[in-house]
């Protein structure tokens, strides 16, 4: 039987961030506000340190997260992770939790204590959560809270203390006296409170005579009045900021993704500039890779060992191998084997797959299209719907013209060994045979046969290209044939 339960309020309305995106979507280091919420809680589950005797400790505790009447877009972000409570009208924090209670309560089993947390104070820590539940359960109050010292308070509700260091009270800003205003200790919005006192005391928040609204903090009061001394955990601001606008969110990105170019440098990736490399937290990277700066790698990203990524390199949602170089160049949902080279400023868009030993360079651009293994693209060319072959040069400004107006792209396939001269276009669907060579310039708007040299506009058949085993045979020349392109280096 698992104790508690944990409480997300989310509800608020977000004004001050100016935004039609509900304020816990917003995203840090490239997740919704909430999502960093529900993965500390989460990590509850599966260590036994959390379970007081008799609790399971596999699973997370269960997790209701209240959100407004117009919350679709929060729902379907987070479905199966978490159950939702409506607060229908926006009456501030105690009531957002009383919209609450009939969900907590068709809990099986019903939660003893429940954890209560904002949706908007996403860089907390599964360490801290359980320090919280270690503070509760060894106190006999009804309520513990995590307070922190924030030299500007300004935002914040104040923990008001008694001459013995005991909690009074916590004080929202717009009621502070003067020297409470003073107060450097402040509440972070992080409880757990015991279930069925939260139910017996909440009716009992009186609506705030300068906002309107119920507070959820008037119940610290009510716990002191009882002559409880309230427990709290102590944690650095860096833990528990809010974030209330787009400053603050500025301030927790910055804070997060430090947190994460940590992790990734303890786990042996050398960032060689932390202050200009912008790293996802869901981004995987392998020992020894070097990322050089101005780099941002983000979504699904992950990247193998010993690699060398950027300068000025942007990554998204793209797997790449072991030992592959990706100088200055920009990266969307695409797949690079083991030991590929690309840039600096090539453009690899969503279904660009470079096999192994792949090398392209300056102002290369590929889309869905497979480039194989030991192929070479060096200078300013366009691979898009293609399928290339092993070890084919392709020539400076090559181009596979797969757009004719129509909404089905035209595939071009270029066969092993293939050598495309420089400025050929393939007016696709075309098929260029193995070891065949395009002459500078060729337009091929006609299958290429295996072997075979052509050149002009349209593309024409020369002779058959010359390789060991065969002899050259040579069909006559026009004579205004352009002379065969050069192989790119
Ligand atoms: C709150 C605390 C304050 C604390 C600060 C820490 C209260 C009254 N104040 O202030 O003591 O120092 O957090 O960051 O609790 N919410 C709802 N429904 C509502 C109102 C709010 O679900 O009707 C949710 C919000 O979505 C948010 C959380 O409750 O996630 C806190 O609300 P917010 O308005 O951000 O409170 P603060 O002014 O930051
Ligand atoms: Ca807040």
């Amino acid at each position: 039987m698992r104790g508690f339960a944990a409480l997300v309020l989310a509800a608020g309305k977000g004004t001050r961030m100016r935004s039609r995106l509900p304020k816990v979507l917003h995203p840090l280091a490239g997740r919704p506000l909430l999502e960093h919420t529900l993965t500390a809680i989460e990590g509850l589950a599966t260590n036994s340190e959390t379970s007081a005797p008799g609790e399971a400790s596999d699973d997370p505790p269960p997790i209701v997260v209240v959100v407004s009447q117009d919350a679709d877009s929060i729902r379907s972000a987070f479905a199966g992770r978490c159950l939702f409570a409506t607060q229908s009208a926006q009456l501030g924090t105690a009531d957002a939790v009383l919209a609450a209670q009939p969900t907590l309560s068709s809990l099986s089993p019903s939660p003893a204590y429940t954890l209560i947390l904002p949706g908007d104070a996403p860089l907390l820590t599964t360490k801290m959560l359980r320090s919280l539940l270690e503070a509760f359960r060894q106190s006999d109050s009804p309520l513990a809270l995590v307070s922190a010292q924030a030299p500007d308070p300004t935002g914040y509700g104040r923990v008001v203390r008694d001459e013995r260091g005991r909690i009074c009270a916590v004080v929202e800003e717009k009621d502070t006296s003067d020297w409470q205003r003073a107060i450097t200790e402040v509440n972070t919005s992080h409880y757990c409170i015991r279930t069925d006192w939260l139910w017996e005391h909440l009716p009992h928040v009186q609506r705030n005579a300068i906002s309107g609204e119920y507070y959820l903090v008037d119940l610290v009061e009510m716990a002191a009045k009882q002559g409880y001394t309230i427990p709290t955990v102590s944690a650095p601001l860096d833990e528990v900021m809010g974030v209330n606008d787009r400053v603050q969110l500025a301030q927790a990105e910055s804070l997060v993704r430090r947190r994460i170019l940590e992790r990734l440098m303890l786990s042996g990736v050398t960032i060689i500039d932390p202050a200009s490399t912008f790293i996802a937290a869901s981004v995987k990277i392998g020992q020894d890779t070097v990322i050089h700066p101005f780099t941002t790698i983000s979504g699904s990203a992950t990247i193998g060992s010993e690699c060398v990524i950027g300068p000025h390199s942007v990554i998204r949602d793209s797997q790449i191998g072991n030992q592959c170089e990706i100088v200055g160049s920009w990266l969307e949902e695409a797949t690079l084997e083991a030991n590929v080279h690309v840039g600096p400023m090539s453009h690899l868009r969503p279904g660009a797959h470079l096999a192994t030993n792949v090398h392209l360079g300056n102002y290369a651009e590929v889309k869905k299209s497979f480039i194989g293994a030991g192929t070479q693209m060096h200078h300013f060319s366009y691979m898009g719907d293609a399928t290339v072959g092993e070890n084919v040069n392709i020539g400076a400004g090559a181009i596979t013209c797969n757009y004719d107006g129509t909404p089905i792209k035209k595939k071009t396939l270029i066969e092993d060994g293939a050598s495309v001269g420089s400025d050929t276009l393939f007016i696709a669907p075309v098929t260029m045979g193995q070891g065949a060579t395009t002459g500078a310039g060729a337009v091929v708007n006609h299958d290429v046969a295996p072997g075979t040299l052509v050149v002009g506009m349209p593309a024409r058949p020369i002779r058959r290209v010359h390789t060991k085993q065969e002899g050259e045979s040579t069909p006559p020349t026009p004579p205004d044939a352009p002379a065969r392109g050069e192989g790119e280096e």
